[in-house]
């Protein structure tokens, strides 16, 4: 794996140093070539993020109609202290931290209880990560941040480790993008680098009115459905395709059995499209589509379990009276350390 480090220009105050574990794009050759070789196709939803991507998705967290973000920003924002009063951690390591605006409710609470912490957030995306650092820096100029540009998924061993107590923060709901088996995968290699003295801090979107659901992956200005087609650009882009952008439709509903978001690419016609780094002719059936995210929706009793059987226990729940929404605390189960 390669490392490189580097140093973001930054007044003297405070220290943005970011890692990149592996490329961003390392394993995108072969993500394509596998999803859509297979039938039915799909893409893995980590590709919408580059610099673009990163940025709908921020705007579509502003949308009315996209409630996970302002749900979620607000029970942060009312419980945050009981979080870092109960972690009291040295270090706050973010897991896909996005332009981190939900984490300064818990850097408020720092400020407040008068805990000094290092400031960890990993994401895939690079610039998101220096925008971010630099305008936390300007807010809170006694915080050291520290980024990683790595896919958190893939090993989960090189995360900043530390003796001092650790919270580990996984917001936005994103874990709903793991299948089942992704999701147990995941909180257990989590919980196998927990110390007895950290804490995981994760937010699950909640089944509700499907309406509900619905719109809030098919907003009225369209950003949901440019931020699903900004895949295609990215594998136009990185491996020379010729995907026409407007020959593929946005198609988002809430599937009912698997208790999930589906959103799809459909192609409008059938078609033909060359991906020429990886020697790729991929033929579309009219309105075959592409699976490219999934966004499971949670009930209590399933993130409940989902946690125990990977070796944690909740400490605390937070939900808003409609209950939309859930952030959950967890310890690392003593009896399996
Ligand atoms: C960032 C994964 C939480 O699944 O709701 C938003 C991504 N996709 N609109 C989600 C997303 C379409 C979002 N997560």
């Amino acid at each position: 794996m390669e490392v490189s480090e580097k140093l973001a220009p930054s007044p003297s105050q405070f220290s943005l140093r970011t890692v990149t574990y592996k490329d961003a794009y390392a394993d995108l050759a072969n993500d394509v070539f596998k999803g859509l070789s297979a039938y039915p196709k799909t893409l893995a939803p980590k590709y919408f993020y580059d610099a673009r991507g990163s940025r709908l998705f921020d705007q579509i967290c502003n949308t009315r109609e996209y409630y996970p973000t302002r749900i979620e920003d607000a029970l942060l924002a009312s419980s945050a202290v009981k979080i870092m009063e109960s972690a009291r951690p040295a270090h706050i390591i973010e897991l896909g931290s996005g332009i981190s605006r939900k984490t300064r409710h818990l850097l408020d609470a720092c400020e407040y209880l008068n805990l000094s912490i290092d400031y960890h957030p990993v994401d895939i995306c690079g610039e998101i990560i220096e925008q971010a650092g630099l305008h936390l820096s300007q807010t809170y100029e006694w915080l050291n941040i520290k980024g990683v540009v790595a896919d958190y998924c893939d090993d989960m061993t090189r995360l900043p480790d530390h003796n001092e107590p650790r919270l580990f923060v996984f917001l936005g709901g994103t874990f709903g993008n793991f299948h089942e088996h992704e999701a147990q995968q995941f909180l257990e290699q989590l919980q196998s680098i927990m110390r007895p003295d950290d804490r995981f801090l994760m937010g699950f979107d909640r089944i509700k009115d499907h309406d509900v659901l619905n719109l809030a992956y098919n907003d009225r200005a369209g950003l949901t459905a440019s931020f699903n087609k900004n895949v295609l650009a990215v594998i136009n882009r990185e491996l020379s395709a010729n995907f026409d952008l407007g020959a593929f439709e946005h198609d988002a509903w809430f599937n009912e059995k698997e208790s999930r978001i589906e959103m799809h690419l459909r192609s409008v016609k059938s078609q033909k499209v060359t991906i020429e780094s990886i020697n790729l002719e991929v033929e579309f059936a009219a309105d075959e589509t592409i699976l490219t995210e999934i966004s499971r929706k949670f009930t209590p009793d399933h993130i409940k379990t989902l946690l125990q059987k990977s070796g944690m226990k909740v400490t605390d729940h937070f939900q808003p009276t409609n209950k939309y929404f859930s952030l959950v605390m967890a310890q690392p189960e003593p009896a399996l350390l």
